[in-house]
């Protein structure tokens, strides 16, 4: 448990799939159709929607998260060897409906009770984001959701740190950021924003700049670090 106090917090911002919503929850649901190998293509479905993020930001050849989610998809299914058109219907159906974490709400409810804005910076489509928190039942509880779409490049670009800045009006030493993906912590700490690494699975610590400001496993952890409890 860590004593991290962060001061003059006026916002916090926070990374969606996997900090909030919980990606694994699609095939977990579909388990029974997909099998004991669920798992392994959760993983990669995950793991090569990330990396297809990150080749096209660099190639220069953006598709939304949509369309990467989908390919990454038919690459997990296709390795897994499973083809099954309405099955991979249901899982990107799914994918609309993540649930979020269960101390999302109630944390979201005390940092908006003490005062601080709260707002998501994502990858996902502005669909994609409002379909998450609709589900969620998180809307009033945030000031916005801020989809990469807006300057078409993907995290870590930090085109997209600026972002949330922009939007929220607020200065990068008044937010703290709070993402379970150690590279999205640890580049939004280079940017320059007070970062908090929800490392819900015990990651080692990244070979990256930005070493964040402190971790917690989970988010019911938060609202004493910036002053919220
Ligand atoms: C996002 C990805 C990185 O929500 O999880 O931006």
């Amino acid at each position: 448990m860590t004593t991290l106090k962060l001061d003059n917090i006026k916002a916090c911002v926070f990374d969606a799939y996997g900090t909030l919503f919980d990606v694994n929850a699609a095939a977990r649901e579909e388990q029974a159709a997909l099998g004991a190998q669920w798992e392994e293509i959760a993983n990669n479905w995950r793991f090569k929607q990330l990396q297809y993020t990150w080749l096209r930001s660099l190639q220069k050849r953006h598709v939304d998260f949509w369309q990467v989610t989908g390919d990454a998809l038919d690459f997990a299914l296709n390795t897994s060897g499973v083809d099954d058109p309405e099955l991979r219907t249901r899982l990107m159906d799914l994918y609309l409906k993540l649930s979020a974490y269960p101390e999302v709400k109630p944390m979201l409810e005390t940092l908006n009770g003490a005062g601080i804005k709260c707002a998501i910076l994502s990858n996902g489509t502005p669909k994609m984001l409002a379909a998450a928190v609709a589900n969620a039942g998180i809307a009033d509880l945030l000031a916005g959701s801020y989809s990469i779409e807006e300057v078409g490049i993907y995290k870590p670009d930090p085109s997209v740190y600026q972002m949330a800045v922009d939007q929220l009006g607020v200065k990068p030493s008044e937010i703290s950021f709070q993402s379970s993906n150690s590279w999205d912590a640890y580049a939004a700490k280079a940017f320059g924003f007070n970062v908090v690494w929800c490392n819900r699975f015990g990651q080692a610590d990244e070979r990256l700049p930005g070493k964040p400001d402190g971790q917690i496993t989970d988010l019911s952890q938060l609202p004493p670090i910036v002053g919220a409890a």
